[in-house]
């Protein structure tokens, strides 16, 4: 019984850090909604954000995703640092050639889906990742 005691409570919080952050190394957890407080006004829900789905099991490579451009180029590469989009993109107002966050997370998600998956991931509806 007391060594059920003393068990249970670090058992019980790794198993609380797993559901929240994911396998240590990893690097992130699977379901990871976007939601960004810093926007003029927040107007639609966090939107849900499968990451591991999108890099693992559909196949597409970090770089479709994350960037890092030298003279107009993807320079990216396996083991580069990642940053959060919010911190080249501001959510504010454009800066020179860097769009907005908003347009930024628009682009690069309405633009895959209508690319690589037309009917079958959201494009056009909002509801598709803005769900309530
Ligand atoms: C393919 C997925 C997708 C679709 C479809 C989509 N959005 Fe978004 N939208 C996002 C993501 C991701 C963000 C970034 C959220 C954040 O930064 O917190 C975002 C951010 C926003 C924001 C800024 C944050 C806020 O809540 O104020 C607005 C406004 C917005 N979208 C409106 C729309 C409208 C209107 C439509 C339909 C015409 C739409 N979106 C369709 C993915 C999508
Ligand atoms: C389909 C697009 C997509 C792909 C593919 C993708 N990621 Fe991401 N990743 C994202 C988005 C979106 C975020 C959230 C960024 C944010 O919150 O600003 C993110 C976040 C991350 C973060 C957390 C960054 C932070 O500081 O919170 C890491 C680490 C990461 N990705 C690594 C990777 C690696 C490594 C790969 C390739 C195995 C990969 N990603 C593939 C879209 C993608
Ligand atoms: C280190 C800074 C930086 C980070 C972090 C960053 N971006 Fe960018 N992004 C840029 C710059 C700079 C450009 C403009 C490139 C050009 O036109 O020369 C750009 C261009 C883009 C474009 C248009 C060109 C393209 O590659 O499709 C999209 C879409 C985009 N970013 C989305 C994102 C998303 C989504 C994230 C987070 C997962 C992100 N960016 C993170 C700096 C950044
Ligand atoms: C590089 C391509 C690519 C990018 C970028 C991308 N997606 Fe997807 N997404 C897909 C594919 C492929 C599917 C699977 C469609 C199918 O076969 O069901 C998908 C499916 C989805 C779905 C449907 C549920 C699911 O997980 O199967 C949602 C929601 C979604 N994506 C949200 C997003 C959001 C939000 C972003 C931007 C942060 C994003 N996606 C960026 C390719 C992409």
């Amino acid at each position: 019984m007391q060594r059920w005691k003393t068990l249970a409570l670090p058992l019980f919080i790794a198993t609380c850090f797993l559901y929240l952050f994911g396998i240590p190394g990893s690097g992130s957890s699977g379901e990871m909604p976007i939601y960004n407080k810093e926007y003029k006004s927040r107007k639609k829900p966090p939107v849900p954000f499968d990451h591991d789905t999108h890099a693992f099991d559909y196949g597409f490579a970090c770089d479709e995703c994350h960037h890092i451009y030298k003279m107009g180029r993807n320079v990216w590469e396996e083991g580069d640092e990642v940053r959060r989009c919010m911190e080249c993109h501001d959510p504010k107002e454009k800066k020179g050639r860097v769009m907005k966050l908003q347009v930024a997370f628009h682009r690069n998600c309405q633009g895959c889906h209508k690319q690589s998956a037309p009917g079958e991931a959201p494009f056009r509806a909002c509801y598709g990742c803005h769900v309530k």
